[in-house]
C-alpha cells in the first residue's frame, strides 16, 4: 500500500473476481469525520469511489442539512472490492482489508469515525451491534493501538428502505458535525441564525 491507496491487491479470491477495481477511500487526508461503509456496490465498482450510488446520494444530501460537503469529509469501506452479488463481506475479506482501514485512520487520526451500518460497526467495535437501536451513540474503540471516537449510523440506503429512519439518520449526522466540530454554517444552527443579525 502507497499510503492511503491501495493497488494490485490480490488477498481475496471472491472479490479480485468480482470487482472490476479498487475502491480506495475519498475525501481530505486531513479531514476530521471519517465515514465508513460495508463495501463498494455496483455504482462504486464502475466509478472507482465510495458512495456514489444511490446511498451516496442520501449522504450528500443529509450533510448538505447540516452544512457539510462530500468534499468536507473522508470516505472509505470496510472493503474496498465489491463483493459478489452485493452480499456482506466474510471475515476473511474483513480481515484480508483491515490493515488498509487501519493505515487510512493513522493517516487521517479524525476527529470521530462514523460507521455506516452494521458490518462497519461490528468491524470496529469488535462486537454485536443492534443498529437501529444504537444509532446515534458514540463510543471509544481500540483501534490497533489508540483509542477512537466511534460514532454508530444507519446505512444511507436504510432510509430508502424504512423512511421513519431518515430522522435518526439525520439526527446522528447533527451529532457527528457537532463531534467534529464542525457544526457551525448548517442550516437552521445557531451560528447560521446568529450570522442572520450581523
Ligand atoms: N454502500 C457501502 O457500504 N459502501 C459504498 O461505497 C456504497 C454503498
Amino acid at each position: 500500500m502507497d499510503g492511503l491507496e491501495v493497488t494490485g491487491c490480490t488477498r481475496c479470491g471472491d472479490l479480485v473476481e468480482s470487482r472490476s477495481q479498487i475502491v480506495n477511500g475519498a475525501g481530505p487526508e486531513d479531514a476530521d469525520l471519517l465515514f465508513v461503509g460495508e463495501g463498494p456496490g455496483a455504482t462504486e465498482d464502475r466509478e472507482g469511489e465510495p458512495f456514489v450510488g444511490r446511498s451516496g446520494s442520501v449522504l450528500d444530501d443529509h450533510l448538505r442539512d447540516v452544512g457539510l460537503l462530500r468534499e468536507d469529509v473522508r470516505i472509505t469501506n470496510c472493503v474496498r472490492c465489491r463483493p459478489p452479488e452485493n452480499r456482506d463481506p466474510k471475515k476473511a475479506e474483513l480481515a484480508n482489508c483491515r490493515g488498509y482501514l487501519e493505515t487510512e485512520i493513522v493517516r487521517l487520526d479524525p476527529e470521530v469515525i462514523v460507521t455506516l451500518g452494521k458490518v462497519p460497526s461490528e468491524h470496529l467495535l469488535e462486537r454485536s451491534v443492534a443498529v437501529t437501536k444504537e444509532a446515534g451513540t458514540v463510543e471509544d474503540a481500540r483501534i490497533g493501538d489508540t483509542a477512537r471516537r466511534v460514532l454508530i449510523c444507519l446505512h444511507p440506503a436504510a432510509t430508502l428502505y424504512d423512511r421513519s429512519q431518515t430522522d435518526t439518520f439525520a439526527e446522528t449526522l447533527e451529532t457527528a458535525a457537532e463531534l467534529a466540530g464542525l457544526d457551525g454554517g448548517g442550516e437552521g444552527s445557531g451560528q447560521a441564525r446568529l450570522d442572520g443579525f450581523d
